[in-house]
């Protein structure tokens, strides 16, 4: 196997972490769906194919590099939000800890002088930043508009999809 066994299992805990995600991604669609606000809706049912496809990502990298992929089961998902702010800091929230836990991957990975694992992460590293980024805007926007003017944020996601969405989707 190219990988360390410490390596294959960090991994395969991070595939814990991007399944969780996207099911949570798609409880936060449906909540917007059941609020009839489809553009927000919409925004998270790809968020939530992007994160399949992270998680899809690592598994398909164990196997290719030697490694025992693992299904895992998922954490708790949060179903039920007060507010479109509340459901959207908890997917900053969510961006923020995952970040986290890639930076921990690839200190394990230089620890561990695993060049090709470092190397492999160095694209969700890069991916954390554009996570982030669209969701601190995105929450931005929805505390500017505020509960009672969401369909403001609808118009914003309807004039400014998401560049990649669809490749992603795509590819997920
Ligand atoms: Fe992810
Ligand atoms: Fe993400």
């Amino acid at each position: 196997m190219l990988l360390k066994q410490s390596v294959v299992d960090a991994i395969n805990r991070q595939v814990i972490e991007e399944f969780t995600a996207s099911l949570q991604y798609i409880a936060i669609a449906l909540y917007f769906d059941s609020e009839t606000l489809p553009e927000l809706s919409k925004f998270f049912q790809a968020q939530a194919m992007e994160e399949h496809g992270h998680a899809m990502k690592l598994l398909h990298y164990i196997n290719d590099a030697g490694g025992v992929a693992v299904v895992p089961a998922t954490r708790e998902v949060k179903n039920h939000f007060e507010t479109a702010a509340e459901a959207v800091q908890l997917a900053l929230d969510q961006e923020l800890k995952v970040t986290e836990q890639i930076n921990t991957l690839v200190d394990l990975a230089i620890k561990e002088n695993d060049h090709l694992s470092r190397q492999f992460l160095q694209w969700f590293v890069a991916e954390q930043l554009e996570e982030v980024s669209s969701m601190t805007d995105l929450l931005n926007v929805v505390k500017r508009a505020g509960e009672a003017n969401l369909l403001l944020v609808e118009d914003y996601l309807a004039r400014n999809p998401r560049p990649d969405a669809e490749g992603e989707a795509a590819g997920a």
